[in-house]
């Protein structure tokens, strides 16, 4: 799967570690950066990685939460999730195609349990998910 990947200075070093479990899960990762962890203003990164995602994107800031707010204004299906279960159902109710993590707020463990039960998980393709996903596409 192509992975568009960006954070701030905040999601730095958790970046770095998504960048090596991507390519170990044997995934296509676009890097949008930042590339260090000198001061960077999120929506700035949320805004390039909105626009070079293929498939999905991952954005990590320090809470997730202006990342979200960030893809979530730029027309994506942003979710901020922090285990394996938000992941889950971010994917099979919200068909998510963007992960928004906190790296202020996760260990390493559970920062790669998430992504990988994220990126493992289908949308459901339930009739009234549907329909609420097509009332989101409107507001
Ligand atoms: C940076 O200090 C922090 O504000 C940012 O990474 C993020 O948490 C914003 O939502």
């Amino acid at each position: 799967m192509h992975i568009a990947l960006g954070a701030d200075h905040a999601g730095y070093q958790l970046q770095e570690k998504v960048k090596l479990w991507l390519n170990e899960w044997g995934h296509e990762c676009n890097d949008y950066g930042t590339d260090s962890t000198k001061p960077v203003d999120y929506p700035d990164i949320a805004a390039s990685v909105v626009s070079g995602m293929r498939e999905r994107a991952i954005l990590i800031c320090g809470t997730g939460i202006g990342m979200a707010m960030a893809a979530n204004r730029l027309g994506a299906r942003a979710a901020l999730c922090w285990n394996e279960s938000t992941a889950v159902t971010s994917r099979s109710h919200n068909d998510a195609n963007v992960l928004c993590l906190g790296s202020r707020e996760l260990t390493e463990d559970k920062a790669k349990s998430i992504v990988y039960a994220w990126l493992g998980t289908e949308f459901s393709n339930d009739e009234r998910h549907i329909s609420r996903i097509k009332k989101l596409a409107k507001a």
